[in-house]
């Protein structure tokens, strides 16, 4: 499957009740650096405070996402209403390059109106845009197979860390990409320069 073809422009629209007329209920864009407070606070509300504690934060902390895989979610007035990043780790010792997925989040208030898919679609696009050959994650089935993601390819990899095995999916963005990948997941992305948050 070629996931280019998901890359979605706009997503959803609504009718402007007032106005009569469509308006973007959301857009999905580039994360910006002006973004980094308002999507702290919503991964906070979302996810809750120990979110800093799980495994996959081993592979973020002092790294910085993958270039040009970092999106929000802008509602009709602005405000970051959803966040997703991908990051830059290797599968195993000397083991194959991929990306690992997350967190995902859309504002409480907000959920089950598209964003969270309209976010994963975006990643998946523009990562195989990017010529990235796989995506892990940790999370739901339920929620991730409807991306494409499963556990059937992550027998052999492990987390850096405790989580629930079931729970390590992947999707393949080039067949064959996680052939062969074992061992532990490393985190392999640019590190973090203070810099990277001078506005
Ligand atoms: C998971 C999350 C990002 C989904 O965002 P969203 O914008 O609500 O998602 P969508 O609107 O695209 O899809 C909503 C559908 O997914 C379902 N869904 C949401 N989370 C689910 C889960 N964990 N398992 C199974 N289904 C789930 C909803 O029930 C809904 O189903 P419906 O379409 O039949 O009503 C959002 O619920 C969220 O921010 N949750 C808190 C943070 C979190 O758990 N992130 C994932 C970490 S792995």
């Amino acid at each position: 499957m070629d996931f280019a073809d998901f890359i979605i422009e706009g997503a959803a629209r609504r009718v402007s009740p007032s106005r009569g007329e469509i308006a973007p209920a959301f857009v999905i864009v580039a994360e910006g650096v002006g973004d980094m407070q308002a999507r702290e606070a919503l991964l906070d509300r979302a996810m809750g405070p120990k979110r800093r504690k799980k495994s996959s934060e081993k592979l973020r902390r002092g790294r910085r996402p993958s270039e040009g895989l970092a999106f929000v979610a802008l509602g009709a007035s602005g405000a970051v209403v959803g966040t997703v990043r991908l990051w830059d780790v290797t599968l195993g010792e000397g083991g194959p390059a991929a990306l690992l997925l997350g967190p995902l989040a859309v504002e409480p208030g907000l959920k089950s109106g598209g964003i969270g898919s309209a976010l994963m679609w975006h990643a998946i696009g523009e990562a195989a845009r990017l010529g990235h050959g796989a995506i892990l994650l940790v999370g739901d089935a339920p929620y991730y197979g409807r991306f494409g993601f499963s556990a059937d390819r992550t027998g052999s990899l492990a987390m850096p860390g405790p989580y629930e095995r079931h729970r390590l999916l992947a999707l393949e963005l080039k067949d064959g990409s996680l052939d062969g990948a074992a061992g532990t997941i490393k985190a392999a992305g640019r590190k973090v320069k203070a810099l990277d948050f001078v506005a």
